[in-house]
């Protein structure tokens, strides 16, 4: 076959799997997405797409003719030459990975009477290649080859990340698969790196732990900067100025959060411990992040003393800018933490939804920052949306019952603010 036009099917409509579905159609191939949501599924057949994700409905409307959303798993095993698994695997009870819908999707595959591979995009523990090979076996599936492709794609920048990407991994057992996978991205300009499946797994969980790593370091290094009365910002901008450490994911802040970071720290950690290893530096890294999230509230009661009775704002709740994902948000974190001290939450963000989800119920929304913060004791910037630059702050120092603000993304100039009135405190800088 073409190696520009093969016939994939891709399992799971979320944010990696319609982002895969869409990038493979651009580079040429035909994709059936296929998910078990008929929700999901209808409003993708009418055209939209149910997430927020630059250039992802562009490039799905460009590539109509290449891309079609189907409920019905028959009409995406029909043709399809390569399978690819991008279910959701979120974290079980126990802490480990649950790969129940993985499973379910393999064990699928059963009556695809052309497949060639079957290609793993979910986030995995390591190990999970061997059981894959196993279940296609039992499947029937013998001759079926099996790849791990871990995906490296940040949330709001997905589409280019995975058309620009700084490597490409492939974790293959037999060479044909591997060079399948590699063909597959022919259109792509990056290092494509091949290695055994388990090492796959393996650099997916690693990469991300060492990002979080990173960020978890700038957030210590910001609690001793405050503690000594250095700069933080001006610290780690120059220690990333050495390129051995490089100046990414060096920006302190209220901790990481988001759909990978804490499940796949916590996976990594468990995967750890099930080998009867416990790994104290990730173990650490975690801690920190915990911590970070605590030492705002703390840095509200000294200002405020008792936080019972008190209006307290949180500005953003996405978990980061550029996306509506509210997944792991530290702003779900800090609310359900305000209300059990007896505070009263109000809310902003220009793209997230509070879900159904707990914290959230007694927090009330406001549609701009000035209105959450008129009569406020206090605020929080939780997510650094460029917007909160914008604010009239000045006039906000005034609207507030009480003009005390946490920027917890360093995104303000404390000068300006505290020469408009605001008690004000961030990450790290004095
Ligand atoms: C992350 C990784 O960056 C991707 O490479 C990876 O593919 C993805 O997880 C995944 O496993 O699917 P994402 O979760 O979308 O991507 O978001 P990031 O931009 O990495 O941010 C994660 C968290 O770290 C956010 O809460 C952000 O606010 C925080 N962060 C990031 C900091 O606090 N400081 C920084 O310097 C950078």
């Amino acid at each position: 076959a073409d190696r520009r036009n093969r016939r994939v099917a891709v399992f799971g409509a979320g944010y990696i799997g319609l982002v895969t579905g869409a990038c493979l159609a651009e580079l040429g191939h035909r994709v059936v997405v296929r998910d078990i949501d008929p929700e999901k599924v209808r409003v993708l057949q009418g055209g939209d797409v149910p997430i927020y994700e630059p250039g992802l409905g562009d490039m799905i409307t460009r590539n109509k003719e290449r891309l079609t959303f189907t409920l019905d798993l028959d009409e995406a095993l029909a043709e399809a030459e390569v399978a690819y698994v991008c279910v959701d695997t979120p974290p079980s009870v126990s802490g480990d990975a649950d790969l129940s819908k993985v499973w379910s999707v393999v064990r699928s595959l059963a009556a695809a009477p052309h497949l060639h591979t079957v290609v793993m995009k979910s986030t995995v523990p390591v190990g999970t290649g061997v059981r894959a090979r196993a279940a296609l076996d039992e499947a029937g599936l013998t001759a079926t080859g099996y790849a791990s492709n871990p995906e490296f794609t940040a949330e709001g920048r997905a589409v280019n990340d995975f058309m620009n990407p700084d490597r490409i991994v492939i974790g293959a057992d037999e060479p044909a698969t591997a060079v399948l996978i590699a063909e597959l991205h022919s259109g792509i300009d990056a290092p494509v790196v091949t290695m055994d499946v388990r090492s796959a797994e393996m650099v997916k969980l690693a990469s991300n732990a060492l990002l979080a790593t990173k960020i978890s370091f700038a957030n210590e290094i910001a609690t001793l900067c405050e503690n000594t009365g250095a700069d933080a910002m001006e610290v780690l901008g120059a220690v990333g100025l050495d390129h051995r450490l490089g100046p990414h994911f060096l920006r302190p802040g209220i901790g990481w959060g988001g759909s990978c970071f804490p499940k796949d720290s916590e996976a990594l950690r468990q995967l750890a411990s099930n080998t009867g290893f416990h790994p104290p530096l990730l173990s650490a890294v975690i801690d920190v992040n915990n911590i970070q999230k605590r030492r705002a509230i703390q840095k509200l009661k000294d200002v405020l003393g008792d936080l019972a009775g008190r209006e307290i704002v949180l500005l953003g709740m996405a978990f980061k800018p550029g996306t509506d994902d509210m997944r792991e948000a530290p702003s779900a974190v800090l609310a359900s933490r305000l209300q059990a001290e007896g505070a009263s939450v109000r809310c902003w963000d220009p793209l997230a939804r509070p879900s159904a989800a707990e914290p959230w119920l007694s927090a009330r929304r406001y549609a701009s920052p000035e209105e959450a913060l008129d009569g406020a004791d206090a605020a929080v910037v939780v997510t650094e949306w460029a917007q909160l630059r914008d604010v009239d702050w000045g006039r906000v120092a005034q609207l507030m019952r009480r003009p005390v603000l946490f920027d917890g993304r360093n995104l303000l100039d404390p000068a300006e603010m505290r020469e408009l009135g605001f008690t004000y405190m961030s990450v790290g800088r004095p």
